[in-house]
């Protein structure tokens, strides 16, 4: 037996929720026979775009089973949450809507409720579910979300709350249904799991292990997505550069991003994230060659200082992350470049803190993804012991976003006057009478137009610009 075989789950565990689904499926019918009325069920998502893509698959299971979606809890005759504890403010606001439930679910005995996701993977969480939250029927973590079909037969016949947490890693499951939510832009998790252990980060505890799917699965959906239609894929996993370490055939992420590009009928390809102690001039080259990959890249740093970065065992020096973005730079003249920073990781001084500010302005990045470190319980920093106090850590954080919107912006104004390709995605959330897209480097742009452009490329001639996206005018010659 290959390794892949022993990680890919076996056919009957599949067919098992395959019959879940019919035995549902036809509850459900009956019941909407009754009442003339079809189930509908709201899923509420936190965290990352894996967690994002994890809901697809919820989703997708769930329509399966014979429910229809809906924004509002009043009416939904199930609610889930797939949650996120990557720092303590995801946990408290699912806490939060989880106790502001206990109410309507006592006005509605039949509403379902489940909390799923990687917070589910906490052994003190799920006891603190036990105790506090009674009125919740279901509980799985991430590695036994193929198993909801099972789960929520369980909990539609079970008073108590039916838990499913399972603690080794997971299994790579293929063919769970999926019920996407665009139809321009589409995600593919390429790889589970996260070997790294940031001193500060919880996903490898709650993701578990590394797992590549296997190339073959992953060009399948590709090809699948385009056929549908779709024109813009993401490719996902904590740390995609390691893309294939575990797997027997000689494939890295570069090659995989190559195979990906040569699909026929691929319009644009996107990845994330990526871990500067594994990017690769290869990659950097495959990046540059390939004519669909667009021009950005995600590449948290985290730290400007050599000693936190230690502590937080990344694995690279602020030398070698220069280094790196150099090279990027250099072969890819107009690539966008974005990170993630933890501002006041235990240990760090105002001193270490102003390494990160100066890596800010060598690189000058598009966007930034900024955080207050946040001890978790289980990781090797929540041991350590902090120099900063609250009050200053704050402070550094609101100096390096008053730094970073002043280079956003500048960034921006590069593209004033330009014609640049536009992805159109919809109309915009904030300004509803507009159309939104994006360029190929990922920047927002709004402008004016009719909803026959979404789904479609056009040129946008850039004429106003703010921090956090572009405003321009369609101009016809389209691409
Ligand atoms: N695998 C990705 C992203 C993981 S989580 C990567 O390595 O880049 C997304 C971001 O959340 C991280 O990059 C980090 O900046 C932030 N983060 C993770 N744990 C955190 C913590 N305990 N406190 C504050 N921010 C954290
Ligand atoms: Fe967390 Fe580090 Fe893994 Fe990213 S690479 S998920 S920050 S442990
Ligand atoms: Fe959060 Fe889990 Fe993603 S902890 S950031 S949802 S992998």
């Amino acid at each position: 037996m290959s390794k892949r075989e022993k990680i890919n789950i076996p056919i009957e565990e599949i067919n098992k929720q395959k019959e879940a689904i019919a035995r549902v499926r036809e509850k459900n019918d009956f019941d909407m026979q009754r009442s003339g009325k079809q189930k509908l069920a709201i899923i509420i998502t936190y965290g990352c775009q894996q967690n994002e893509n994890d809901s697809e698959r919820l989703r997708g299971m769930l329509r399966d089973m014979g429910y229809s979606f809906t924004e509002d809890r009043e009416e939904a005759d199930l609610i889930l949450y797939n949650t996120c504890c990557v720092r303590e403010n995801a946990e408290l606001k699912v806490f939060g809507n989880i106790g502001a439930l206990k109410h309507l679910k006592a006005r509605k005995p039949h509403l379902l409720i489940g909390i799923c996701g990687c917070m589910m993977q906490q052994e003190h969480i799920v006891e603190q579910i036990k105790k506090k939250y009674k009125h919740v029927d279901m509980v799985f973590g991430t590695h036994t979300l193929y198993k909801f079909p099972e789960t929520l037969e369980k909990a539609m016949n079970e008073a108590y709350t039916v838990i499913d947490v399972m603690n080794t890693d997971g299994y790579i499951v293929e063919d769970i249904p999926i019920h996407r939510e665009g139809t321009v832009k589409a995600w593919v998790s390429i790889m589970y799991g996260c070997n790294n252990f940031c001193s500060y980060c919880i996903v490898p505890y709650v993701r578990g292990r590394e797992r590549s799917r296997n190339p073959k699965d992953v060009i399948s959906e590709v090809s699948q997505l385009v056929a549908e239609g779709y024109k813009e894929i993401t490719l996902l996993g904590q740390n995609v550069n390691s893309y294939g370490n575990d797997l027997e055939a000689d494939i890295d992420f570069a090659d995989l991003l190559q195979m990906v590009n040569d699909i026929e009928g691929v319009k644009r390809i996107r990845f994330m994230t990526s871990h500067p102690k594994d990017i690769s001039d290869k990659l950097i080259d495959v990046m540059n060659k390939c004519k669909h990959v667009c021009e950005q890249l995600h590449l948290p740093f985290q730290a400007g200082s050599n000693n936190v970065l230690e502590l937080m065992n990344r694995k690279y020096t602020r030398e070698k992350y220069l280094e790196i973005i150099r090279k990027v730079k250099q072969a890819i003249p107009d690539v966008a470049l974005t990170s993630d920073i933890i501002v006041g990781f235990p240990g760090e001084t105002n001193e270490d803190f102003e390494g990160t500010l100066d890596i800010i302005k060598q690189v000058e990045f598009d966007s930034l993804f900024t955080f207050i470190y946040s001890p978790r319980k289980g990781t090797p920093a929540e041991k350590m012991d902090d120099v900063l106090s609250k009050k200053e850590k704050q402070a550094n954080f609101q100096k390096l976003l008053d730094i970073q919107n002043e280079i956003s912006l500048k960034k921006n104004q590069q593209y004033l006057g330009k014609n640049v390709e536009v992805l159109v995605e919809g109309y915009s959330k904030n300004n509803p009478d507009m159309l939104t897209g994006r360029t190929r480097t990922g920047k927002i742009i709004n402008f004016s137009g009719n909803e026959e452009l979404i789904g479609t490329f056009i040129n946008v001639l850039v004429e106003d610009v703010q921090t956090w996206s572009l405003t321009g005018r369609h101009v016809k010659e389209d691409i």
